[in-house]
């Protein structure tokens, strides 16, 4: 059984505390040692992508002091245990099981007398037949004509993970032929977003799939009936267009007004889910049940590589390590994720749900005060829009915001033009380079607010192209280097209890039942 301490009770991490150094990204990148720095500090990770540390402060002698305190820190063993069944998400009592979703890692986990393996299986298996057959016009509307796009309705976990991977995909499939159906998403109880996505789409040829693990989040139960009466307003039967994933305890699993239910469990978080049912029902739908194998292919091969207890070939432990190291040592707060590819568009939005509702903890794993900084804020958009967006304040600034670069060598959709003797995709690719190396080593000017000081740390994630194997492993990357780095804080990065006081009072404000301030706010609100 590992041993779950505090990160500051760890004479690793002790060792850290008193370690003097300060690498000097500058010097640590310049001239040909520069060079090959950057040759050396590079881990292949699964879907043929690899993560390159070059430009992170750490050196020799860090990564030693790093590795030590992995291995303190029992890192791998409570990997173990967490995917053997152990019960690691110790707020709500459950089992941390997404992994299961994509492969089997150790041993049968067996809970509430099942094969969790085979339980997550046999829904793909279901949602990828109910696929085929939508696909093949053997499931219909009421006039027996095909569905042509899917909508999922669902929040948080259950629209971020889904509509980020759709998103990376999409111009993947079409380039390769693959998209089945076109997929859109409802998330915000505002109306205007619903409104905004049914008056762009035709309702009679539209499959709505209802996505809430607990079966009782308000903005989506809202949406649904929102669509509901959007639908029976066009003369169509709700129950003809409407299928569910929720966790067979939630009271929609109950409800017989859909033509499927799809299941997942409450041993996968919703920030989790992704490659549960909650992804799989639109995905599969979407680009067809055979890319999102291919998807969970690719989590499942990054997995077995974050299995890996030797901390320098192990890419998310690695990460996980150097960002505790820039968080807990060097200070830096937040951390920003700059994907150089269009097709990552939402994937920092689906990060920040991912990172922040894992570990924006103040108290650890048994529910005491911890005295040291835990999960950063996380940001990021696509570049080269970032560039011209918040860099200024990247380079200039007087936060050092360590910075994790994702880049492709191709597009997605082969299409390119050569303009300027360079084509997109090379104009993409030198930004990403030229922004490392600004970002690092700066440069000195007479003129002080021409100066750039360098020394700003980042990484990056380099593949061929963003492909349902790449895309799988990525994610899985940044969903085990945020586990391991709760791991580090002795966090239960698995609950989100601070999620709960704003939905009690928004209750509150509905049923008017409030005074003071909150009175005054609603009122102000116009509620
Ligand atoms: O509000 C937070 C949260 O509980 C997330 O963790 C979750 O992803 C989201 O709400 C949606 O929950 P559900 O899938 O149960 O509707």
């Amino acid at each position: 059984m590992a041993d779950w301490k505090n990160l500051d009770q760890l004479d690793s991490y002790k060792a850290l505390v008193e370690d003097p150094t300060r690498v000097d990204l500058r010097s640590a990148l310049a001239g040909e040692p520069g060079g090959q720095r950057v040759r050396d500090y590079s881990v292949p990770m699964a879907g043929g992508l690899s993560f390159n540390y070059a430009a992170r402060q750490v050196d020799d002698g860090i990564l030693q002091k790093l590795d030590a305190l992995a291995k303190e820190s029992q890192l791998a063993e409570k990997f173990a245990e967490l995917y053997n069944g152990a019960m690691v998400n110790t707020g709500e009592k459950r089992l941390v099981l997404h992994h299961l979703t994509r492969g089997q890692l150790g041993d049968p986990v067996i809970a509430e007398g099942v094969d969790k393996r085979a339980f997550y299986v046999e829904q793909q298996e279901r949602i990828a037949a109910f696929a085929k057959r939508v696909h093949a016009g053997e499931v219909t509307n009421a006039a027996g004509e095909p569905f042509t796009t899917v909508v999922q309705i669902g929040i948080g976990g259950s629209d971020l993970g889904p509509r980020a991977v759709y998103l990376a995909l999409e111009n993947w499939a079409r380039a390769e032929g693959e998209l089945k159906m076109e997929a859109r998403f409802i998330s915000n109880v505002d109306p205007d977003d619903a409104v905004g996505v049914l008056s762009t789409i035709d309702v009679a040829h539209s499959l709505f799939i209802l996505v809430s693990k607990s079966g009782t989040t308000l903005e989506t139960l809202t949406n649904e009936a929102f669509v509901k009466d959007a639908l029976v307003k066009a003369g169509l039967n709700p129950a003809d267009h409407m299928v569910a994933v929720t966790s067979q305890t939630s009271p929609l699993a109950q409800n017989s007004g859909y033509l499927a239910a799809f299941f997942m469990d409450d041993h996968i978080g919703g920030r989790y889910s992704s490659t549960s049912a909650v992804g799989g029902a639109v995905l599969s739908l979407a680009f067809g049940p055979e890319v999102f194998a291919a998807f969970l292919d690719g989590a499942a091969a990054m997995d077995k590589l974050s299995a890996t207890a030797e901390p320098l070939e192990n890419p998310a432990m690695l990460d996980a390590l150097i960002g505790v190291y820039e968080r807990n040592i060097l200070g830096y707060e937040c951390t920003a994720v700059l994907p150089y590819s269009q097709a990552l568009s939402r994937f920092p939005a689906h990060l920040q749900q991912a990172d922040m509702e894992s570990n924006g903890k103040s108290v650890n794993r048994f529910g005491e005060p911890v005295d040291y900084v835990t999960g950063p804020v996380l940001f990021g958009e696509p570049g080269t829009n970032g560039q011209h967006s918040f860099y200024q304040l990247l380079h200039q600034g007087k936060n050092i915001v360590p910075l994790q670069f994702v880049g492709f060598r191709q597009n997605q959709s082969g299409t390119d033009v050569l303009i300027e003797g360079s084509s997109s995709q090379q104009k993409l690719g030198a930004n990403v380079a030229a922004q490392i190396v600004a970002f690092a080593c700066g440069k000195d000017d007479d003129d002080p607010n021409k100066r750039f000081d360098g020394g700003r740390p980042s990484s990056i994630i380099i593949g061929e192209r963003l492909t349902p194997e790449s895309l799988g492993a990525l994610l899985s990357h940044f969903e085990n280097k945020i586990m391991f780095q709760g791991f580090l804080w002795n966090l239960n990065s698995f609950d989100q209890e601070g999620v709960q006081l704003g939905k009690v009072l928004a209750k509150r404000v509905l049923a008017h039942n409030t005074d003071g301030a909150l009175a005054v706010y609603s009122e102000l609100l116009g509620i």
